[in-house]
């Protein structure tokens, strides 16, 4: 079958601009966007006339077949995958997680589970303790294995939360490596104080694991890794932002003028706390996350700041338990494995709740979906763009359709959903992912093994003029080899 593709006839919007034209693709390829494009007979036209024609979303956060809390999250590289093309993601970037502290053998261990993608994906490597090894092979990674980010968590005590002492070698060595570090920011040892006092209060329940962790310790996190990387003078990348005071941490540092990146997350954006207190346990169990799900306005302010440009691209951190799994927890909220879906549901809502309350233009969602992603992880315009030589991951989005959410209807493993029964303005009616045509008329067409794994080289422009001695970095630093712009 031919891998030809012309799109007519449909908006076409890229994070800067918008213009009715067509769009041709072959072999994977996007190799022409003008209007009126003529094709020989036998290519496949598909007509976008009132649709618009962007760049497939790219998801920042997400946890597919990951080890956690004595569990493995539901969703595998195959189904989050599936259920992300089905709502108009076609790349995603992952978490690896170390084994017992080593990056290399994390790293074969996902190169593994992703043998099931049917999408592209790419890499960010979690770092969970510190030794010389840790640094030799974060060095590894970066040069030779195309993972240019690690995250560092703050919390998760006994498990995954780092000292000071570690987060500050690795912003330095994130720094010389040109790579960017990214927190989960909330006061681990605060947390577990907070948790063993609900426990003694008799609030077992998931409204313990809110009440347990409250916005000031995200807000003490935040801060705090903020000024470390002040101090070294590193730039830095806070994910899932849940929180009015992580919010305004983020927002005081780049008035400042200092590099700090804000990553809110669907569930922030447009779930509040309430849903904790359900006295059915599942139903309110599904909805435990860390950090947790706010109350009502810390939502409100998170789009406003996401509006306005504080907060630059949107995550969903899908990791999904099912039922069973969070009754892991039924006796003790700490036990309830943390974790919420979304890559199916995030290009929806977030066309919902901040195009069509007029926050966000369609060309901001472009660039909070999909553009801002990819250049920040330095693969942009192969992502994140509709233009020749771009990779052919498209949309063709129908603003006047309507799209329903239900875990009986969704492409997750999981028989929960935290937004069921939601339906709003804006359908993703299909999806082009490599150059192929994987979800139309409601209907996936995906192979296990199809995705690619992308390649992330490491930033220099990241570090551009932030000193005198990174200069000097810089001028060393060999260019990733860009074929779209060369002079990236
Ligand atoms: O609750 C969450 N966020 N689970 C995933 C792990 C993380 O902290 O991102
Ligand atoms: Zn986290
Ligand atoms: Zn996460
Ligand atoms: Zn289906």
């Amino acid at each position: 079958i031919s891998s030809k593709i012309l799109i007519k006839g449909g908006t076409v919007v890229n994070a800067d601009r918008q213009e009715v034209a067509d769009v041709y693709v072959d072999d994977g390829v996007i190799v022409d966007v003008r209007p009126n494009i003529k094709v020989a007979d036998g290519v496949r036209v598909v007509d976008a006339t009132g649709k618009f024609v962007m760049p497939g979303g790219i998801d920042p956060h997400t946890h597919l077949a990951m080890e956690f809390m004595g569990t493995e999250t539901i969703d595998n590289f195959f189904s989050g995958q599936a259920a992300a093309l089905a709502g108009g993601t076609t790349m995603h970037i992952d978490f690896v997680i170390p084994v017992k502290g080593s990056l290399s053998k994390g790293y074969e261990a996902y190169v593994e589970k992703a043998k099931l993608s049917c999408m592209d994906y790419g890499f960010h490597m979690a770092i969970t303790k510190w030794d010389d090894t840790v640094a030799k092979e974060m060095e590894i990674m970066v040069k030779e294995k195309g993972i240019n980010s690690f995250k560092f968590f703050m919390a998760y005590k006994g498990s995954l939360m780092i000292s000071d002492e570690l987060l500050l070698e690795g912003l330095k060595k994130c720094k010389s490596l040109g790579a960017l570090a990214m927190v989960h920011a909330e006061n681990g040892d605060a947390v577990f104080e907070g948790q063993k006092r609900m426990i003694e209060l008799g609030i077992t329940g998931p409204e313990g694991h809110a009440l347990s962790r409250p916005p000031v310790l995200e807000g003490e996190a935040t801060a705090r890794a903020i000024r470390l990387a002040a101090f070294v003078n590193a730039p830095l990348y806070i994910v899932h932002v849940m929180s009015i005071d992580a919010m305004e941490e983020i927002a005081r540092a780049q008035k400042a003028g200092q590099n700090v990146i804000g990553e809110p997350v669907v569930s922030g954006l447009v779930l509040d706390d309430s849903v904790l207190w359900d006295p059915d346990f599942v139903t309110a169990a599904k909805f435990v996350m860390s950090p947790p799900i706010r109350a009502l306005g810390h939502g409100k302010a998170l789009q406003a700041a996401l509006s306005t440009g504080i907060l630059k691209l949107v995550g969903t951190d899908h990791c999904t338990f099912n039922s069973t799994q969070k009754s892991f927890g039924i006796d003790d909220f700490r036990k309830i494995p943390n974790g919420v879906n979304g890559l199916e549901e995030r290009m929806h809502l977030v066309w919902d709740t901040m195009v069509e309350s007029g926050q966000l233009s369609a060309t901001d969602f472009v660039r909070v979906t999909s553009t801002e992603c990819a250049k920040l992880f330095n693969i942009y315009p192969r992502k994140g763009a509709i233009r020749a030589g771009s990779d052919a991951d498209i949309i063709i989005f129908n603003p006047n359709s309507t799209f329903h959410i239900s875990a009986n209807s969704h492409h997750s493993k999981s028989d929960t959903n935290v937004y069921d029964g939601r339906s709003g303005k804006g359908k993703v009616e299909v999806t082009i992912a490599g150059g192929k045509i994987v979800w139309e008329n409601e209907e996936l067409n995906v192979v296990p093994g199809s995705g690619k794994y992308i390649s992330m080289p490491p930033f220099n422009y990241l570090y551009h003029g932030i000193d005198k001695a990174d200069e000097n970095y810089l001028t060393s630093l060999k260019a990733p080899v860009n074929r779209f712009n060369p002079s990236i």
